[in-house]
């Protein structure tokens, strides 16, 4: 099979009833990222990072998938589908999607603050001060906050150098390294990117269809069905 690589962003959990973050009402015009997502902010004030999460987590839980999310996760019986994205959400798995690799963490996980190896998927959703790894540290959101690294992009490279076909689906391509790997596009895999307000700066080969990701997909579907032909 064919295999369709994805890279999404806020965006693709908009129609979910998410917020993005640097759309109108976005969540970082009600929040300093810097004082909610950043490593800095974790040293200053953990307590206020834990809650936001927690706020962030219960929205997740209340939200379900949306067209987007279902139909990608119906890509898989045509296409070998790896999804690479910047979402900490789970509404791409709950959607079906077996192949999701999360660039920024995810809010279903907690880690120790000490060893970033030790991972936790939490049955709580609610963490708290107190809550300590087996190593006795503060536990921590598995988030990858500003001003630290991205190892999954490790992953992610070689997934993206090995498609036949990339989507690029509701990100403003801001944030580095995530937004560089649509340049590790082979030329010959035929790239499209789906977002009512598409970023400015775009490589030309670029087909952008212009709408949410719902009816986005659904586009897709059928140019990707044109092109089998
Ligand atoms: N369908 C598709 N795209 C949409 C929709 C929709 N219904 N609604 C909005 N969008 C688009 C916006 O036009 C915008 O281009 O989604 C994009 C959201 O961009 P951002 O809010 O910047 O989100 P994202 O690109 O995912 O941010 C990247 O920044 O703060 C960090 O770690 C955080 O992962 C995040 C990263």
């Amino acid at each position: 099979m064919k295999k369709l690589v994805i890279l999404s962003g806020a965006g693709m959990s908009a129609e979910s009833g998410l917020r993005t973050f640097r759309d109108m009402n976005g969540l970082w015009e009600e929040y300093d990222v810097m004082e909610v997502a950043s490593i800095e902010a974790w040293h200053r004030n953990p307590d206020l990072l834990i809650r936001f999460y927690n706020d962030r987590r219960k929205q997740m839980i209340e939200s379900k998938p949306n067209r987007g999310h279902i139909l990608l996760a119906e890509l898989e019986k045509n296409y070998d589908v790896q999804i690479i994205t910047q979402n900490v959400d789970d509404l791409h798995e709950r959607a079906g999607s077996t192949n999701v690799l999360h660039l920024h963490g995810e809010l279903t996980k907690a880690r120790s603050s000490v060893d970033p190896s030790l991972v936790y998927t939490l049955v709580d959703p609610v963490m708290k001060m107190g809550d300590k790894c087996e190593k006795g540290s503060q536990l921590r959101p598995h988030i990858v906050w500003f001003g630290e690294a991205v190892p999954a992009m490790d992953d992610a490279i070689p997934i993206v150098e090995s498609a036949d076909y990339l989507c690029v689906i509701g990100t403003s391509l801001n944030v580095y390294p995530a937004a560089g790997l649509i340049n590790y596009a082979p030329a010959s895999a035929p790239l499209f990117l789906i977002d009512p307000n598409p970023p400015a700066s775009l490589p030309r080969r670029v087909q952008v269809i212009a709408k949410g990701a719902g009816e986005g997909v659904a586009e897709l579907m059928n140019r990707l069905n044109a092109l089998r032909k």
